[in-house]
């Protein structure tokens, strides 16, 4: 077993290798289960989500399922509860996509996303034993049958962990886990001035991938991708990005190779000024060709405003100026329509950087109007199958917000979004390549992989091996 904080410098500076093991063996995938889901908070879905007081979702994590409700109206401490989905009686899973029997249950068969409702109360489908929101059996049949050894404790749905940050609900099975706040710091520092509970889904895929979930995750990872995987995105740029930890998380952001040289990652911002052209034109054709082929990233309002940059300006007008009229517009656009920016200065957005990752499954690219998340699980526990998502947010007029729910999206490269689509043209391949018995393990870029990397270096410490050692 490696023991990864002896042998790596704590930055992951160095040429470092890892094996694909965390990939491909059964046994790990297994063992995922005990010492890393069951210990982490774990990004369970949108507080919009919870509407009304009896709203509620599951999520379901490997072999566990979680409730989430909204017990009371608000943002209080005990307005959103979270129970083990599971009927302390005989053990039913209490609400479930089979709940009910009939169509439901072909529709479990076909793997449905997860359950989704209203509910006063959850009553179990085998012997009606009910509980209230606030997870304690109301209605048990017979009960005098126990003669009086029936208690609130013995009888109540069992507690999960249940916090929100950023408009998300985060769950975490460990009773004695720290605070939410404490595990995704300082990620959550730098986005609260993004004020992402303030978003709102646009559109939510998902699939059942060939790969492991890890596969799909570090697709999303790092822009070092782009010249293999999106040589038309080259165009506006190189994408040559830094990498790195931030703790159990991890960030990139633009950069230059001088600054590598420097060894000092720079402030960046999403929204730099593309490539070498004329900037009116080759930030009006990016922002056309994401939303074309990734159709997130970005806003309609900002896609609309970069159109109209070529006539709001003459030629050579330098492009931090292009830039910032081109966000002036899209602000007042977006005013008139109710749609208010946070108010985020310079050092702000380039904090941010490009992508941030929570460890371990989610990664997202912020903005201020607008997010694009991944979030990849397991499969049950296939090491070679995954449940991927990808989610958009934005911001819309009160009242306005779309309603969307989960949409399931085959694992066709045509019918993913373009971009998107290249991506997991990578994810089979590299699951298949994993099972090599020629591959000779991992060797990420020291400087534009640390993400990668940090995700490695952390799961080892849950999971007792894995971890990355030195190259040399
Ligand atoms: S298993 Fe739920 S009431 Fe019996
Ligand atoms: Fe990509």
């Amino acid at each position: 077993m490696n023991k990864p904080e002896k042998i790596v410098s704590p930055d992951l500076s160095e040429p470092l290798i890892y094996p694909a093991e965390a990939f491909t063996s059964r046994a790990y995938a297994e063992a995922e289960g005990d010492r890393l889901w069951a210990k982490v908070w774990q990004q369970a879905g949108r507080v919009e989500e919870l509407p009304d007081v009896g709203s509620f979702i599951t999520y379901n994590i490997m072999k566990d399922s979680i409730l989430i409700v909204r017990a009371e109206a608000g943002d209080g401490p005990d307005a959103i509860k979270a129970y083990h989905n599971v009927c302390p009686h005989r053990g039913r899973r209490l609400v479930g996509d089979n709940t009910g029997g009939g169509p439901v249950v072909v529709a479990q068969a076909k793997g449905a996303h997860s359950a989704c409702g209203h509910a006063d109360k959850f009553g179990c489908n085998y012997h009606a034993w009910t509980f209230n929101h606030d997870g304690k059996a109301t209605y048990i049949p017979d009960r005098e049958d126990w003669g009086g050894a029936l208690t609130e404790e013995n009888t109540s749905l069992t507690p999960v962990k249940v916090g929100t940050w950023g408009g998300w609900l985060w769950i975490n099975m460990d009773p004695d886990c720290g605070p939410l706040e404490e595990f995704l710091k300082p990620i959550n520092t730098v986005i609260d001035p993004f004020q992402f509970d303030r978003m709102r889904y646009r559109f939510r895929f998902w699939g059942i991938f060939d790969c492991n979930w890890k596969v799909a995750l570090e697709a999303f990872l790092e822009p070092y991708h782009v010249q293999g995987t999106h040589p038309q995105l080259l165009k506006y740029g190189d994408f040559y990005s830094f990498s790195k930890s931030f703790g159990l998380h991890g960030q990139t952001g633009f950069d230059s190779k001088a600054h590598r040289e420097e060894g000092t990652a720079v402030d960046t911002s999403v929204h730099r000024a593309a490539g070498d052209g004329d900037p009116r034109t080759t930030i009006a054709q990016m922002q056309m060709e994401y939303w074309e082929t990734i159709g997130a990233s970005t806003s309609e309002t900002l896609v609309k405003t970069a159109q109209d940059l070529p006539t709001d300006l003459p030629e050579g007008t330098p492009a931090a100026e292009v830039h910032k009229h081109w966000l002036n517009k899209a602000i007042a656009v977006d005013a008139a329509r109710g749609v208010q920016w946070p108010e985020l200065t310079d050092a702000q957005i380039a904090a941010a950087g490009l992508a941030l990752s929570i460890f371990p499954n989610v990664n997202f690219i912020p903005g201020p109007t607008f997010a694009l998340a991944y979030r990849v699980r397991p499969y049950g526990n296939d090491p070679d199958k995954c449940i991927f998502e990808a989610v958009a947010l934005d911001r819309f007029p009160e009242g306005e917000e779309p309603k969307t729910e989960w949409t399931y999206v085959e694992q066709d490269l045509d019918k993913w979004p373009y971009v998107i689509a290249q991506d997991i043209s990578n994810m089979v391949e590299v699951q298949r390549g994993y099972h090599s018995r020629g591959f000779r393990g991992n060797l990420p870029n020291p400087w534009q992989e640390r993400k990668v990397t940090n995700l490695h270096y952390n799961l080892a410490k849950y999971m007792g091996t894995g971890g990355p050692r030195r190259l040399d």
